[in-house]
C-alpha cells in the first residue's frame, strides 16, 4: 500500500517576490502566513521606481534584465511578480524565458464585479496599469453589466512608500488621489474599489479614513497566496523559517522596516548590481 512521505521529507520551496518597491510586501504578508515553510527572497527595483511612469518597452526590458540577475543569483522554485504594473505586461516574456512558474498580480476586476451591488466599481491603479490592454480585456470579459471607472494615480504609490518610511503624508494628499474612484451615477454610487497596485493595501487604514463613503476594498493578496501555495506543493514542516533575503537596485532595503510590514525576520539588504553584465 502506498503512503504519503513523512512531512519532514518535503523540501521547503524558495520563493522570489518582486516589485518596484515596498508594495509587494502587501502580498508577502499573506504568502508568509500561507507558507510558513518557505524561504523567501524579496526584491525591489527601487532604482527604477515608480514603474507606473515607464513606457511599456522600457518596463519589459527593465524587468527582464532584473529577473535575469535575480534568478541566476537565487535559483527560486517560483516567482511572484507582486506588482500589477509589471504583471499586466511582462508575464508572457518571463514565462517564455524561464522554466519556473510565475504567479502574477493583476487587477481583481472579476471578484469586484461579481460582488458589487450598485454595479459601480472603481479600479485604483498606476497610470501604466490603467493603460494596459490586459486591463481592458479583464473589463470586457468580467465586468458584465458593471460600470468600471479606471483611476490611474501618479502619486499614491510614492505616498505609500513615504508613509511606510515614517515620513509625514497628509490625509488631504491621499484623499485627492482616491477622489476620482468615488463616482455617483444617478441614484447609484461606487460600492467597490479594486486595489490594483500592491502599494495601496499598505495604506488601507488611511484609505478607509479619508474615503468619502464606505466601500469594499478588494485586495488580491490572499488569492495570490492560495495560487502560489497550490503550485509549490504541500507545506513542509518548518518550526523556524529562514530569515528573508532582501535585494534592491538602489538603496539597501531596511530589514527592520521590511520585518514590520511583512512580519518575518529578514537579513540585511543586499544590492543587485544592474551595471554588472547579466549572467549568460
Ligand atoms: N506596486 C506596483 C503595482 O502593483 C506599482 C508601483 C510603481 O508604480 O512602481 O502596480
Amino acid at each position: 500500500m502506498s503512503s504519503l512521505p513523512p512531512a519532514t521529507a518535503l523540501r521547503a520551496p524558495t520563493i522570489l517576490m518582486f516589485d518596484s518597491g515596498l508594495g509587494g510586501l502587501s502580498v508577502f504578508r499573506e504568502l508568509a502566513r500561507a507558507r510558513p515553510d518557505a524561504r523567501f527572497i524579496y526584491a525591489a527595483d527601487d532604482a527604477a521606481f515608480p514603474y507606473g511612469a515607464l513606457s511599456e518597452d522600457a518596463l519589459v526590458a527593465r524587468v527582464m534584465a532584473v529577473m535575469d540577475r535575480l534568478i541566476a543569483r537565487t535559483a527560486p522554485d517560483a516567482v511572484v511578480v507582486s506588482c500589477n504594473t509589471a504583471s499586466t505586461l511582462v508575464l508572457p516574456p518571463l514565462r517564455a524565458r524561464f522554466a519556473i512558474p510565475f504567479v502574477g498580480t493583476v487587477p481583481a476586476i472579476k471578484p469586484a464585479c461579481e460582488s458589487s451591488l450598485t454595479r459601480e466599481v472603481s479600479v485604483l491603479a498606476t497610470p501604466g496599469t490603467v493603460r494596459r490592454d490586459y486591463t481592458q480585456k479583464l473589463i470586457q470579459d468580467f465586468a458584465g453589466d458593471c460600470h468600471v471607472t479606471l483611476v490611474g494615480s501618479t502619486r499614491l504609490a510614492p505616498l505609500a512608500e513615504a508613509a511606510m518610511r515614517g515620513e509625514e503624508v497628509s490625509n488631504a494628499e491621499i484623499a485627492a488621489e482616491i477622489a476620482p474612484a468615488f463616482v455617483r451615477e444617478g441614484r447609484s454610487r461606487t460600492d467597490t474599489v479594486v486595489l490594483a497596485c500592491t502599494h495601496y493595501p499598505l495604506l488601507l487604514d488611511r484609505l478607509k479614513q479619508v474615503a468619502p463613503w464606505p466601500v469594499r476594498w478588494i485586495d488580491p493578496a490572499a488569492a495570490i497566496a492560495r495560487r502560489l501555495s497550490s503550485l509549490v506543493g504541500p507545506v513542509a514542516f518548518a518550526s523556524n523559517p529562514a530569515p528573508m533575503r532582501l535585494f534592491s537596485t538602489g538603496r539597501p532595503l531596511d530589514a527592520a522596516l521590511v520585518e514590520r510590514i511583512g512580519g518575518r525576520r529578514s537579513r540585511s539588504g543586499e544590492i543587485l548590481d544592474m551595471e554588472a553584465s547579466a549572467p549568460a
